[in-house]
């Protein structure tokens, strides 16, 4: 089968380098890819975001099956767009992505079906929210309603913060029409955690958990990134918590999707806060995570295309869906000034250094002529590597990593580094 993989990010540098490992896959396509997916596949110079053209470009190049990375092209309805031409395609359709691409959808879905989440108003009226919020206890946290490229959420401290971030929502609109309905919700304290599940819309496959580190800096310090980091399984995460959070939250919202008439098809990606009064859900997406796509799927046993496969055609209760026991570690190598202004085209050195068992994950990348591989992005690299346990899988990981170097690179010094309760109090 001819594949192509729509992004441009580690995630989908890691979902192409496991679809290669497939004995079904012939042709394999990137649009538009980077330096590493170049390496093992063909990229497409089509931007994630222009459906019409990826279409074309399925077409034209006779693919069976297109893999959608990102949130932003499920939102525009690229899975209902390419289901209209007759060509199959993994990933929730429009309707079924507002999952993610609403947050008021969310809530109300979860309200109405009884799946554990923070208590939340919505406002569509800032005088309204305004009022509500001068008077409502803290700590609490203001949600624009719509995607904002991860930057549509503030856990506000005081009433000072809180009114600003409604104010940049409602009247500054800086998020445009994704902040016109704003969340004001209940904050969480727990652990977080990631959790992925494969669904055909009624099955749901084995769960594997996550933990990402947003912050730039060692010890959660420092501005939010798009991820520095991650770690799969985490170490907290037993069978009776991924049994609960099976039946409490992921099966009740594959139920949920299918009885509102839009059923969910593709990754559903849950983000919860360990409660002590149990799992609550923060957030769905509906697409696999970045970066803890780069520490899991090398957890995957089973064949990926196999499991895309089952999903799109149904019948994933037939399917394997099994998980390594082995730990998985992925650190993010960032550009200098990152995620402010950073400088592009700096050579990347020491990658053909690294031990065969690293994984590099390509990002921010690109092929230069005369200088070879280049930084092309904030975000330029995931090393990861699998191990025995999370302490063996950061060991390999961080005894590669001042191979590879590029000028000004960044990375934390501290993924996986478990902390116990201590991580737990900074981390929250
Ligand atoms: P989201 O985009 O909803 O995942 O929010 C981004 C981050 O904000 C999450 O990863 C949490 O760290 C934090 N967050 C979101 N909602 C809450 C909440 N209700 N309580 C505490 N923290 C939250
Ligand atoms: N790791 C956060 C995200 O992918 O949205």
């Amino acid at each position: 089968m001819n594949i192509l993989v729509v992004g441009s990010g580690a995630r989908e540098h890691a979902i192409a380098w496991k679809l290669r490992q497939s004995p079904q896959v012939g042709q394999l396509y990137v649009a538009p890819g980077n330096a590493g997916t170049a390496a093992i596949a063909t990229n497409l110079d089509v931007p994630a975001t222009h459906i019409e053209k990826l279409a074309e470009a399925a077409r034209s190049h006779h693919v069976d099956l297109t893999v959608v990375g990102p949130e932003a092209p499920l939102a525009a309805g690229i899975v209902d767009r390419f289901r209209a031409q007759g060509l199959p395609v993994f990933g929730p359709t429009q309707a079924a992505a507002r999952i993610e691409s609403s947050k008021v959808f969310a809530k109300e879905l979860m309200r109405k079906h009884g799946i554990p989440t923070a208590e939340a108003r919505v406002f569509s009226s800032y005088d309204e929210a305004k009022r509500y919020v001068q008077a409502a206890p803290l700590p609490l946290v203001v949600k624009a309603d719509g995607l904002a490229a991860g930057k549509g959420v503030t856990v506000c401290q005081d009433h000072q913060q809180a009114l600003k971030s409604l104010h940049d929502a409602m009247v500054a609109r800086v998020f445009g029409a994704a902040g016109d309905r704003v969340l004001v919700e209940e904050c969480l304290a727990g652990r977080e955690v990631s959790i992925f599940a494969f669904t055909d819309g009624i099955h749901l496959s084995p769960l594997v958990a996550a933990c990402d580190y947003k912050r730039l800096l060692d010890g959660d310090r420092g501005p939010n990134t798009g991820g520095m980091g991650s770690y799969s399984p985490p170490e907290f995460w037993t069978d009776p918590l991924s049994a609960e959070v099976r039946r409490a939250i992921m099966e009740p919202t594959v139920r949920a999707m299918a009885a509102e008439g839009c059923p969910y098809q593709g990754v559903l990606y849950a983000g919860l806060m360990l409660t002590p009064q149990g799992p609550k859900v923060l957030e769905f997406n509906c697409r696999l995570g970045d970066p803890e796509t780069q520490a899991v799927l090398p957890r995957l046993r089973s064949d990926l295309l196999g499991v895309i496969l089952s999903v799109v055609n149904g019948g994933l209760q037939n399917a394997a869906v099994e998980w390594r026991q082995d730990a998985c570690v992925g650190v993010v190598l960032a550009s200098g000034g990152y995620p402010g202004e950073y400088r592009r085209g700096l050579p990347i050195r020491g990658l053909e250094g690294v031990d065969s068992d690293i994984l590099a994950f390509h990002a921010g990348t690109r092929s230069d002529p005369a200088l070879g591989v280049i930084t092309d992005g904030g975000r330029v690299l995931t090393l990861a590597a699998l191990g025995s346990s999370l302490k063996d899988a950061r060991h390999r990981v961080y005894a590669n990593i001042g191979r590879v170097h590029f000028d000004g690179v960044q990375y934390r010094h501290d993924i996986a580094l478990l902390l116990g309760s201590g991580q737990q109090a900074r981390r929250s």
